[in-house]
């Protein structure tokens, strides 16, 4: 097995070194533009094989695609981050360009490879990589709903005083500031509904302040967030390389479920060795679908305006 992680920044290492401390694969690559960066990412990472005993080799490589050639799986963290106060989607004049060369130089070496995409705006960025790819629609799956998940457990763990491995809780929708549904109905604390144990205006809070989880790292640390950024992308490759067939909010592709088509967007699904497998459908209420179609709507907007940069 061999991945490759675009971008050695602070998101793309922490996905490659949690991928090598898992033992993913056999073969890890760490790419970046600038000269020597993944190199010395990828050489500090293996001074710390014999200490954490992990086998997986992991190189850098500067721009050299050659050195991905027949990857598995590709994880693209390519891009700027945000600064304070910017939303994601301001990257997008940045990102588009960047995300999809990246695309076409690595499927040039790894035609066959599942193609997981990071970069924000993550919804755009997942379709503009679909669309310029040409891939079929299973190999294409953009990382947020799973980060923007597990960051709900944390709030809901911080204020139940339990657990977050005993919570079941799933956001879909954009991976955007606005534009992420965070499911309270369907929460659970070992399959008792979360609103058994926290008030409405606790659910409230803890759904508001998962909207902005990653707004309000960007505030603290002054960039985007890493460690769990890195680590939910290790999850997902981890399922896809393990076939673990794991329900997994994703970006992905849809053609008529939960009511929207011509779109990627986060939607529960399985995700497998051959990429997202199937999309589950959770049966939303009148008010989940009416804010599903109203992100729907903004993501649509942002996919829009690909059309007029010049990418
Ligand atoms: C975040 C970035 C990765 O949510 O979008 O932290």
């Amino acid at each position: 097995m061999k991945v490759t992680v675009v971008g050695a920044g602070a998101v793309g290492a922490t996905t490659a070194d949690n991928i090598a401390r898992k033992e993913l694969c056999e073969e890890l690559v760490l790419l970046d533009i600038k000269e020597g960066l993944a190199e010395g990412k990828a050489i500090d990472m293996m001074q710390t094989c014999t200490l954490l005993g992990f086998d997986t080799k992991v190189t850098g490589s500067t721009n050299d695609y050659a050195k991905t050639k027949g990857s598995n799986v590709v994880v693209i963290t390519s891009g700027i981050p945000r600064k304070p106060g910017m939303t994601r989607e301001e990257l997008i004049g940045i990102n588009a360009g960047i995300v999809k060369g990246v695309t076409q130089n690595i499927l040039q070496h790894s035609p066959d490879a599942i193609i997981i995409v990071i970069s924000n705006p993550m919804d755009t960025m997942t379709f503009l990589a679909l669309q310029s790819s040409g891939l079929p629609k299973e190999r294409v799956i953009g990382m947020g709903g799973i980060l923007d998940s597990s960051r709900f457990k944390y709030y809901l763990s911080t204020a139940i005083g339990c657990s977050a491995a005993d919570l079941q809780a799933v956001v879909i929708g954009g991976h955007g500031d606005t534009t992420m549904i965070p499911l309270t109905r369907l929460a659970t604390y070992n399959g008792t509904p979360v609103s058994n144990i926290l008030n409405e205006e606790q659910l409230k809070k803890i759904a508001a302040d998962t909207m902005v989880g990653g707004a309000t790292l960007t505030g603290l640390l002054g960039t985007s967030a890493w460690y769990a950024p890195g680590a939910t992308a290790a999850a997902l490759v981890e399922t896809i390389v393990r076939d673990e067939k794991k329900l997994i909010p994703c970006c992905v592709s849809l053609n008529g479920e939960y009511g929207q088509k011509d779109i990627c967007l986060g939607v529960p699904v399985v995700v497998g060795k051959n990429g997202w497998e199937k999309i589950i459908d959770f049966k939303l209420n009148e008010e989940e679908q009416a804010a599903f179609n109203k992100s729907a709507e903004a993501v649509r907007t942002m996919n829009n305006v690909l059309g007029t940069l010049n990418v």
